[in-house]
């Protein structure tokens, strides 16, 4: 047996042997892209080939923590039903022995090119990065090519997370990166023929501009076209918390400017997070053949207390975001749950015209652990407005410090712990409640908050509240159970 059948063999033995110990985790998800067995985290490769659309994913079959990655692989047609494919990379040769790290795909001439981090350490832990390149014509069977991008001068081997693009005639590969002086920067490479690659040099921070002092490591950066903007989405490491700001361990979100392609330079504006928190970590975008831009997240953030969530007892860990679309909202990028996520609604919607007189109550048929919540036309005269999900959350509204916030019980020691975001008007609600996974859109996706919590799975209660007078419709679905058939 080669060292990748023999990995391929192990990894799906493990997830047979735990099957039955994930599947009996009432804090399974019903509809979100989870693990079969181990963790989960980056989406990685997301492309639509040949109308289906593949995401493949960071994956450590062998136990709940980090380690030498493959990529796992879930393809759909609808983006709501998903399959569970083979094993689309084993870290099985020498350039990629300690993991198959993130990366991007690109289609060209009806083949898929995924270009990957071939991650490497010796005993010593010293670490070694090639960016490597895998060829399939399937979607499933990968003919590895091995490295096609040597680390350049000027970095440490923190230098990883390819993603590549077409644009102006040219290929062109960002890499997030971390210069010698110990500066999170995103390197930019291009190609003619997706084969050699030249480097281009800095395009964003490594000391310099408007991201000069920002940390130490920037991971899993992506670079497209949005409205009249290019985005540079990346996730920064070492950003210390400023009020409400950068409260995660780690951050992600995005700059825009302008990219100029012939001189590989970019003008940018100041960084903003995609999300408040709190739980959300190297997103990773594509275009689809209806020029929508969609976005995957990983619902989790290195480091951040990974070893407390309590599904480790049944043998997995973390979860991708819902999809979303990306859209330019007076120069802001908002993220809209994709239309197809209606598909996964179950039967016709419960309805209710709501007002709230200082008081806290449930509505009828309002509850569960899988559904979605719709609440419009929302007029609050003073104080604030709540609801509660079972034992797990909370999301409060202040009229008065036009505050939203998001209160969780923690997994850790059950503390509350919050994150909180300015909202001036808030005008609507969109709540997706996955048995342990909450992301609310406010106000068409102006804000997100994205966040694992475990309310008690015997408490599937959903509560309003107001301090003084609030208005709202609200519509309740209830949602399929669509996850790993
Ligand atoms: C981000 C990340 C990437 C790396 C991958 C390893 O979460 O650290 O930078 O490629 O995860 O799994």
């Amino acid at each position: 047996m080669t060292r990748d059948e023999q990995l391929r063999k192990t990894a799906y033995e493990e997830m047979e042997k735990h099957k039955g110990v994930v599947e009996q985790d009432p804090y399974r998800l019903h509809y979100h892209l989870m693990p079969p067995v181990g963790l989960l985290n980056d989406p990685n490769g997301f492309i639509q080939f040949k109308g289906v659309y593949h995401l493949y994913y960071q994956w450590m079959p062998f136990k709940t923590k980090h380690g030498a990655k493959f990529w796992g692989h879930y393809s759909s047609r609808d983006l709501v039903n998903w399959t569970h494919e083979d094993i689309a990379l084993t870290p099985a040769e020498w350039y990629e022995k300690n993991g198959c790290y993130s990366g991007s795909a690109i289609e060209h001439d009806g083949k898929i090119y995924a270009y990957y981090t071939g991650n490497v350490k010796d005993e010593e832990g010293n670490r070694e990065s090639y960016q490597c390149l895998a060829l399939s014509e399937d979607s499933i069977h990968f003919d590895k090519k091995g490295p096609v991008v040597h680390l350049p001068e000027g970095y440490t081997a923190h230098f990883r997370d390819p993603k590549v693009w077409e644009q102006d005639g040219a290929f062109f590969m960002v890499v997030g990166a971390q210069t010698t002086e110990l500066k999170g920067a995103v390197a930019l490479l291009r190609s003619h023929d997706l084969i050699d690659w030249e480097y281009r040099g800095v395009l964003a921070g490594g000391g310099k501009g408007m991201l000069a002092d920002f940390g130490y490591m920037f991971e899993c950066p992506d670079l497209f076209k949005l409205g009249d903007q290019d985005i540079l989405i990346f996730s920064p490491q070492g950003i210390e918390a400023s009020g409400m700001k950068y409260q995660n361990v780690y951050q992600a979100g995005y700059v825009s400017g302008h990219f100029d392609s012939a001189a590989g330079t970019f003008e940018h504006g100041d960084f903003e997070e995609l999300d408040r928190g709190f739980d959300f970590y190297a997103p990773q975008t594509t275009v689809d053949d209806k020029g929508r831009r969609i976005l995957f997240a990983w619902m989790s953030v290195p480091d951040q207390n990974e070893q407390d969530h309590p599904t480790i007892e049944h043998k997995w860990l973390h979860t991708m975001t819902l999809p979303r679309e990306l859209k330019l909202v007076n120069g802001k990028v908002i993220q809209v749950p994709l239309e197809e996520l209606r598909n996964i609604r179950a039967g016709e919607a419960i309805e209710h015209k709501v007002v709230l007189d200082k008081e806290s109550r449930e509505l009828n048929g309002v509850n569960g652990k899988a559904f979605e919540l719709e609440i419009g036309d929302l007029s609050l005269s003073e104080g604030w407005f709540d609801l509660s999900i079972g034992d797990g959350g909370r999301l409060v509204y202040s009229a008065g410090e036009q505050l939203v916030t998001l209160e969780r019980k923690s997994y850790v020691n059950g503390v509350v712990e919050k994150r909180q975001c300015k909202v001036v008007n808030l005008n609507s609600l969109r709540v997706f409640v996955d048995t342990s996974a909450i992301e609310v859109f406010i106000n068409e996706g102006e804000e997100t908050f994205t966040a694992r919590f475990y309310p008690s799975p015997n408490n599937d209660t959903v509560r309003f509240g107001a301090s003084n007078q609030a208005r709202f419709t609200i519509r309740k679905w209830d949602l399929n159970h669509v996850n790993l058939k």
